[in-house]
This record gives structure tokens, C-alpha cells and sequence, in this order.
């Protein structure tokens, strides 16, 4: 690779498109925030990112509270609208079909997506044109239809949507798990003990039986 040096700026890709909703249930609002993230796993911190003429930001700085909604493609023209107009301008909950419901610190959470991350805001940084709001996540809202029997959430079927350069992009197919390149070469060297056990005919038998199907999914230490 040869690459070139440019000034500083923000390309980093793919960042996330999130439907942030906040105000009350009598005026919620809804804006697209790509600057958003976690930030700590305990307690569960995230923060997102606003400019300080937003209405969201006065209405996250009034109540202390928002909520993370994650965006589906089904949801991605929803995102870029409320993402171009303000609520100042147009209700855009009412304007584009959506529904909300109130959350346990009573903000309003999108109906329409399949996980909303409810926060209450500790603290606001002055970065620059944008203010970071820091918040602890309170409450995580998942969609039952994903779940399995066994209560396992399977977002992957949940047509999750990320944004990068520019474009709105579907997630693709799954290249790992967490921990797999680990399991791997465990695997592999399994493989390897097994085979130099083996007599020569034996071992192209085994080369032709399946994999186990089961997987060890090691606990994320993220
Ligand atoms: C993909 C996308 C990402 C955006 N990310 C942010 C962001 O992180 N922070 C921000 O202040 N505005 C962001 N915006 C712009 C706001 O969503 C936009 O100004 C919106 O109209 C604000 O709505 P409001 O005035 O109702 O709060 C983004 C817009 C798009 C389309």
C-alpha cells in the first residue's frame, strides 16, 4: 500500500447510523447520528455526539435522557429524512408513519426498531461544533421475535444497517466470531496431533468426515 498524508478529519468507516429519540411522549423527536458509540461495558456507557443547533440537543440537555435505536433497512430511508430535516421544521415521528413508547426513565423509544439502548446522561463534553453526550445505559430493549428458545438474541436477522462514506450499507455475511481465530489454530493443531496419530489409510478416511458442527463460543471480554 502507498499511502497518502491528508489534513485530520473524521473518515472512519463504517461508523453506525442511529435513530436517537429523546424530548417527552407529548414532543419526541428523532434525529440520524453517525458520530455515536459504546464507551465503557461496566457500567454501560455510550455517548453520542450532537451539534449544539440541533433540537435534539436542547431537548437531550433538558430532560438528561435518550435512547439508541438501532436502524434496519427497512428503516433506512427513515434514517436519511431524519437526518435532513429538523423537528423544528416538521414532526418527523408523525411525518414518516413511525410510533414510540416510553422507556423506564420515560423517553421515548422507536417502535419500529428492533433495539433500543435507553440512556441517562452523566455528563456533557464541549468538544468543538459538536457537544458529547456521556450516558449510561439504563436499559436495553429487544425485539421477542429474535429471540430463540433459549432467549439467545439473533440480531443477525434483523437486516441491521451501518454507514460508510457516505452510503447507507446492509451488514454482510459473517466473516468470524469473536475468538475464532484463537479456536482456529486449537483446531488446527487438534487436527494435526490426530493425524500424525493415524496410519496413512486411516487418515484419508478422516479427511472425509464432516466437522463437528459445535461451536465453543468463548466469553467476550470486550
Ligand atoms: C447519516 C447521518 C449521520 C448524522 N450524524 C450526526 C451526528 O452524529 N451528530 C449530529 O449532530 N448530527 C448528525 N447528523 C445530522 C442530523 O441528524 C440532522 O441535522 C437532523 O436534522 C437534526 O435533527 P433535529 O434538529 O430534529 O435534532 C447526521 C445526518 C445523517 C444523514
Amino acid at each position: 500500500m502507498s499511502k497518502q498524508m491528508w489534513k485530520g478529519s473524521t473518515l472512519m468507516a463504517p461508523v453506525p447510523v442511529m435513530l436517537v429519540t429523546c424530548g417527552d411522549f407529548q414532543k419526541p423527536n428523532i434525529m440520524t447520528a453517525a458520530w455515536t458509540g459504546i464507551v465503557c461495558s461496566d457500567p454501560p456507557m455510550a455517548y453520542v455526539s450532537v451539534r449544539r443547533e440541533r433540537l435534539s440537543h436542547a431537548l437531550i440537555s433538558r430532560t438528561g435522557t435518550f435512547a439508541l435505536n438501532l436502524t434496519t433497512k427497512e428503516l433506512v430511508k427513515a434514517a436519511d429524512f431524519c437526518g435532513v430535516k429538523s423537528g423544528r421544521e416538521v414532526d418527523k415521528i408523525k411525518h414518516l408513519g413511525l410510533s414510540v413508547s416510553l422507556g423506564s426513565n420515560l423517553c421515548p423509544l422507536l417502535d419500529q426498531s428492533p433495539v433500543s439502548l435507553e440512556c441517562c446522561v452523566v455528563k456533557k463534553l464541549e468538544l468543538g461544533v459538536h457537544d458529547m453526550f456521556l450516558a449510561e445505559i439504563v436499559a436495553v430493549h429487544a425485539e421477542a421475535d429474535l429471540l430463540d428458545e433459549d432467549g439467545k438474541l439473533h440480531l443477525e436477522r434483523a437486516g441491521l444497517i451501518a454507514y460508510s462514506h457516505g452510503d447507507y450499507v446492509e451488514l454482510g455475511k459473517t466473516l468470524g466470531t469473536f475468538g475464532y481465530s484463537v479456536r482456529k489454530k486449537e483446531r488446527k493443531k487438534e487436527c494435526k496431533k490426530e493425524h500424525e496419530k493415524e496410519e496413512k489409510p486411516v487418515r484419508r478416511a478422516a479427511a472425509r468426515r464432516p466437522l463437528s458442527k459445535k461451536r465453543r463460543t468463548p466469553k467476550s471480554g470486550r
